[in-house]
């Protein structure tokens, strides 16, 4: 089964494999880097499911929107669906970190992230990775984190096609870790994203050279087939 990642700026992806649009931190409204291209805008986006990392607006972005108009389902911590389903989610699969929900078209898992996790000054429960697997192939989103050495054990237990990193510096990896844990990862290919967005994050990836890894610097809109 063909399944292609779509880059959508910040941090936001689109895995579509079959009749499952799985839309990554959907941050699109108010996001610099965001695609205004049809299909892809906030309002007009497909999604059958939406995976969160952690509650910060950079990341939840429009999912509460999107999920009400098109009734995808949410995966995200328990207190961040808990949230969603007050703002009126109603499809909601709460995880936390080590534990994998099974979908009609694979998992969705989520890892341990080295960061914080709140919205609008409330608690969202713990900042985590997620792990898609749809259409026979497995995706790495590390989520907001610092390095750490136990992405080595996420590489192992997971074998993800490809790895997205945080690459942006101050809040999360800069591009000298994130070279680190695209080969602690181990996955053949490594995405970064989280960078440039804004000034306070840095826009110079010169320093993202993991080796053995294929590094693919994607622009907003750019479409890879895994
Ligand atoms: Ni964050
Ligand atoms: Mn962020």
């Amino acid at each position: 089964m063909a399944v292609t990642l779509t880059y959508l700026g910040h941090s936001a992806f689109m895995l579509a494999a079959g009749g499952e649009t799985i839309l990554i931190d959907p941050f699109l409204t108010g996001n610099p880097r965001a695609v205004d291209r049809p299909g892809l805008r906030a309002a007009d986006i497909p999604a059958t499911r939406i995976v969160l990392t952690h509650g910060h607006e950079d990341h939840v972005g429009d999912a509460p929107a999107i999920a009400k108009r098109t009734g995808a389902t949410v995966h995200g911590s328990f207190e961040l669906c808990a949230f969603l389903a007050e703002q009126g989610v109603e499809q909601t699969e709460a995880g936390n970190p080590g534990g994998r929900v099974k979908t009609p078209s694979g998992f969705v898992a989520f890892t341990q992230a080295f960061h914080s996790s709140s919205y609008q000054g409330r608690y969202m429960g713990q900042p985590m990775g997620a792990v898609v697997n749809v259409g026979g192939k497995t995706v790495y989103h590390a989520g907001d984190t610092a390095l750490f050495s136990d992405m080595k054990l996420i590489g192992e237990l997971y074998r993800p096609d490809v790895a997205i990193l945080p690459a942006g510096d101050r809040f999360t990896m800069g591009p000298e870790h994130a070279a680190r844990a695209a080969e602690f990862v181990g996955a053949p290919a490594a995405i970064p994203c989280h960078f440039a967005t804004w000034p306070l994050l840095t826009d110079d990836l010169s320093a993202f050279r993991p080796k053995g890894v294929e590094a693919r610097v994607l622009e907003p809109g750019e479409t890879l087939e895994l």
